[in-house]
């Protein structure tokens, strides 16, 4: 007798592929991670777990390599073993035909590094009860548009962005995946007063990533030698994780993610919203800026 699966034609792939968005709790979300959400609620986290929490498109990945590398004592070849989004699990991660982050997380030993883009209202309690390390990083706005809207291109799980104008929009009125940035990063900001986090700015980590390296080793109570540094730094530039296979998202299946469109290592800089943004648009994103950010004593660099 035949075989069993019914081969999808492309269409119907591509069709499960892609995502409305829903409200979680009133934050927009992929329909396919609300449908997880009461798992990734309950998850339980151990004390040693160290959570890696950015809004989208922030130095996520960036962040994660450079921690699996200090995890691993700058030993490159371990932090070759799998692509970065296996070595460090997607708390909320949850797509048709998928393994879910949760079950990811149940079978990795500790100590684990979690990845989230949770808006800090949401992140399972359980975090908190451990009393689990965060390193929270977050980046300036407008580069974050610009990074998600080529994010959006070439990542399937997404609709159609729109133009560029369109989506700048978009993201400015949080009608994105995980809301408003505003709120985001001002929710995380706050939490610091009362939790462990460490809170880094990707600006900071392009000018120096020496001292910033620095301070991740200082709150995780750890500390390495000179060389294995300067090898952790080496294997996190921009050049280096590009041509990384384990970190550069080339491994995922071409129907989720086309590098063609948009490589996911794209620019790597801060302050290419400017080849992007009309003068209008920015005169226009600066005032709505400073409506939604005033009262807060978190500031952000647009270059560096
Ligand atoms: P650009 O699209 O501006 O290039 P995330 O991992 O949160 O999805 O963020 C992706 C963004 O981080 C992309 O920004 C990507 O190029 C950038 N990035 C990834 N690794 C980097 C590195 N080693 N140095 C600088 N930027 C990096």
């Amino acid at each position: 007798s035949q075989c069993c699966v019914d081969p999808l034609s492309a269409m119907e792939q591509e069709a499960e592929i892609v995502q409305e968005l829903g409200s979680l709790h009133g934050v927009p979300l992929y329909k396919s991670f609300i449908e997880g959400w009461p798992r990734v609620k309950a998850f339980q986290a151990r004390p040693d777990d160290v959570l890696i929490s950015t809004y989208p498109k922030s130095g996520t990945t960036w962040l994660s390599e450079i921690m699996d590398m200090i995890y691993h004592d700058g030993d490159v070849e371990k932090c070759r073993r799998d692509a970065i989004y296996n070595r460090v699990p997607f708390l909320e991660l949850k797509a048709p035909g998928e393994m879910s982050g949760i079950e990811q997380l149940e079978s990795t030993p500790s100590p684990r590094l979690v990845k989230t883009h949770l808006p800090v209202q949401l992140l399972p309690t359980s975090f908190w009860e451990k009393d689990c390390k965060i390193i929270y990083m977050a980046r300036n706005p407008k580069d974050v548009a610009i990074s998600y809207y080529y994010f959006h291109r070439m990542a399937k799980i997404h609709q159609d962005p729109g133009t560029k104008a369109e989506f700048l929009e978009n993201f400015m009125a949080g009608k994105v995946p995980y809301g408003s940035w505003y709120d985001h990063v001002r929710g995380w900001w706050e939490k610091k007063q009362e939790k462990q986090l460490l809170y880094l700015f990707y600006e900071d980590m392009k000018k120096d990533p020496r001292q910033e390296v620095q301070k991740i080793l200082q709150f995780l109570g750890k500390e390495l030698a000179e060389g294995i540094v300067d090898r952790i730094l080496h294997h996190t530039s921009f050049q280096e994780m590009k041509k990384n296979p384990a970190a550069n998202y080339e491994t995922m299946l071409p129907i989720l993610m086309d590098h063609s469109v948009s490589p996911f290592l794209r620019k790597g800089v801060s302050g290419d919203w400017k080849n992007h943004f009309t003068v209008a648009q920015n005169e226009r994103f600066d005032q709505h800026y400073q409506k939604l950010m005033a009262g807060s004593d978190l500031h952000f660099q647009m270059e560096v």
